[in-house]
Parts: structure tokens; sequence; C-alpha cells
């Protein structure tokens, strides 16, 4: 007899068939859950991914929006606004993957800045609420500015998902946020009222040279603290007397100056900066990379020898 016969006339007891049903029945049980639990780590790497794919787009919308004020890296500028990357604002996080590879954020240090100011939310609610709404109110003499509104509900440019991808790009800020002493933070509640110090005031050259950046179309671009329209294609003026001076004596200067000697002073490199805008193309603006070639190259045939001196003596006085 062929074996194929001897299957074919095989006629089990019927324990043995409840047996056999039982068992391929726990088979197919234990085969769908292993299905079902891959595609929940499928589904959690997705998240992950998800999260990864806001936070690049919350990146642009900081860039366009929000950079020219809090900086490019979320250091926060004098006058226009407070750090969002500083470790009081933003605390500590981590990221761990649990035994299923799903990805979750774990608070080390939770953010003092939210203590500060007695919100019992969470950090994303608040960076959310103010990023929305806007403060409508000056909580502090500090700042020039206050908040834009930012939500299209209430007349600002953004769409509620664009605003959560930006507040996801900012709480990622604290899986490496900045020491607090290299960032610019706010004022506590309550205090920052008091009047600002007198400023030391301009010498008449150095007015005359506020007049020419008023009047040369250096707003469109650039923004300096309390004065002009708030440009953010080129870099923030407001302190160009101390920054030109850590320009020259910065490596990225040092290798990349083309064409034009290399400026020993600061007052010297603000006057190249004007007269060949190409020569040394800053690295950070608050946009982004400083593009080259956008600084009007024809400065030297639109201000005469005066106005230009002027000029680069009223930009040097701002420290
Ligand atoms: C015109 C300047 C300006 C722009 C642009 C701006 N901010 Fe602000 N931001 C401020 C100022 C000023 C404050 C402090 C306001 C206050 O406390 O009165 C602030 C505060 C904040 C705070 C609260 C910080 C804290 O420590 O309490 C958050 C969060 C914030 N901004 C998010 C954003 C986001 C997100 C964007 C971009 C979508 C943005 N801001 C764009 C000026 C600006
Ligand atoms: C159309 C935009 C535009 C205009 C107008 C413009 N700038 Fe600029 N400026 C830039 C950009 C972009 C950069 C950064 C790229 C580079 O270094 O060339 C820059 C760089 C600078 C720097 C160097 C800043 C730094 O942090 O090192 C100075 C100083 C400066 N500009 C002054 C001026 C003055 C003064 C005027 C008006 C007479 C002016 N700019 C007009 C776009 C502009």
């Amino acid at each position: 007899m062929s074996i194929f016969k001897k299957i074919i006339t095989f006629r089990p007891s019927f324990t043995v068939r409840i047996l056999t049903g039982l068992i391929s029945m726990l088979i197919l049980l234990s085969v769908c859950t292993f299905i079902g639990l891959a595609d929940q780590t499928r589904l959690n790497v997705r998240a992950a991914e998800f999260d990864a794919r806001s936070i690049e787009a919350g990146a642009k919308v900081y860039f366009e929006q929000c950079a020219r004020c809090h900086g490019v890296k979320g250091e926060g500028v004098e006058g226009l606004g407070p750090a969002l990357a500083s470790e009081q604002f933003v605390g500590r996080i981590e990221l761990v993957r649990d035994g299923m590879q799903l990805q979750t954020v774990k608070v080390v240090k939770p953010s003092t800045r939210m203590e500060q100011i007695g919100w019992t939310g969470t950090l994303q609610d608040y960076i959310l609420g103010v990023t929305a709404s806007g403060i409508p109110v000056k909580t502090s003499n500090v700042w020039d500015v206050n908040h834009p509104t930012f939500s299209e509900r209430f007349g600002g440019p953004l769409r509620d998902d664009q605003i959560r991808n930006v507040t996801n790009f900012i709480v990622n800020y604290g899986l490496n946020p900045l020491p607090d002493d290299q960032a610019l933070l706010p004022p506590a509640p309550g205090e920052g009222m008091a009047p600002r110090p007198t400023p030391v005031p301009l010498t008449p050259q150095q007015e005359a040279g506020r007049e020419v950046y008023l009047a040369k179309g250096c707003t469109a671009c650039h923004a300096i603290r309390g004065v002009g329209a708030q440009g953010a294609i080129g870099p923030n003026l407001t302190r160009i007397g101390a920054v030109s001076e850590e320009r020259i004596a910065s490596d990225s200067y040092k290798t990349n100056l083309k064409d034009q000697p290399p400026a020993t002073t600061g007052a010297e490199y603000i006057r190249q900066s004007i007269l060949h805008p190409n020569a040394y193309v800053v690295a950070q603006c608050p946009q982004g990379p400083c593009p080259a070639g956008v600084m009007p190259q024809n400065y030297e045939q639109q201000l005469t020898p005066e106005e230009l001196d002027n000029l680069v003596d009223y930009l040097n006085s701002l420290k």
C-alpha cells in the first residue's frame, strides 16, 4: 500500500480530531498575535517618523517666523524676544525606546520657566497658546514689541498644523538645550518693568549715520533694536559694534574671506561688509544660512564718503 493511500484512508479517532483542531487553532492564534505585534511596532516606528517630519516642518516655520526675534539658535535677541532653546525654558528631555520599539519622550528635567510663571499645564500647551494667540499686553519693558498673533483663527499667518509643528520643533530643543548662561532669559513675572537705562547719546556724526541707515534701505533687510523696520533677511545689527570684533577673530572669517585684505578692527569689518558684501558672507541669518549676493553691492556709488564714514561710526557704536 502506498503512503498516499494510507493518508487518504486514515480515519483518526474523535479525540485525535478534536486535539488536532485545537492545536491548529492555537498555532493560528499565535501567528495572528505575532503579526499584530509586528504591525504595532511598524505603527510606532511610523509615529516616530511622523514626529521627525513634524519637527522638520516646524524648523521651516521657526526660521521664517520666529528666528528674527528668538534667534537662529533659539538663543534670544536683545530687545526682541527671549531664548526658547534655553534649559530654563525647555528643560531637558530624552528619547527612550521600550522593548516594542515605542519611542517615548522622557522628561529628565522639567522647564523651570513654567514653574516661575506658575503655568500648571504642559510646556507644549504654553508654546501652542502663546504662538497661536500672542501676548496682547507687554509683560515687561525689556522687549520692544508685543508678541505677534500667529494663528489664522485670530488673523495670523499660520495654520493649526504649522503651529503644532513649530511647537514640536521648540520642545525638541530639550534634547540638547542651550546652557542658561548662553541664552537671553526673560525677566521673572513682575520684574523688567523698570524704565530702561538712558542710552548713551549719539554724537552728531553717529546721529547722521543713523539717518543714512534709515534712508538707504538697510531696514528692508536688517533690524536694529528700536530703530526702523524689523528686516529679517540679513543679520540683526543691534550689537554689530561688538559682533564685528567677534567676526574678525573667528576662524570662519580667516578662512572664508575672499579678494579683500582682512579687516583688523570692528569698524573696518563694518565698512568692508557694506562696500564688499560678498567678500565674507556671514553664516547665519535670521531665516537660516545667509544668502550671498543679496545685499546690494553698489553702496560705494550710492553713498558719499562722508555718509559712509558716519554710517560706519553709527553702526560701530552699537555694542
Ligand atoms: C516680533 C518679535 C517676535 C516674533 C516674530 C516671535 N516672538 Fe515669541 N516672543 C517675543 C517676545 C517679545 C516675547 C516675550 C513677551 C513677553 O513676555 O511679554 C516672546 C515670547 C515667546 C514665548 C514665551 C517664552 C517664555 O519664556 O515665556 C514663546 C513660547 C514664543 N514667544 C514663541 C514664538 C514662536 C513659536 C514664534 C514663531 C512662530 C514667535 N514666538 C515669534 C517676540 C516675538
Ligand atoms: C536686500 C537685503 C539687504 C540690504 C538692503 C542691506 N543688507 Fe546688509 N546684509 C544682507 C545680508 C543677506 C547679509 C549677510 C550676507 C553677507 O554677509 O553678505 C548682510 C550683511 C551685512 C553686514 C554684516 C553683518 C554681520 O553680522 O557680520 C553689515 C554690517 C550690513 N549688512 C550692513 C548693511 C547696511 C549698513 C545696509 C544699508 C546701507 C545694508 N546692509 C543693506 C542683506 C542686506
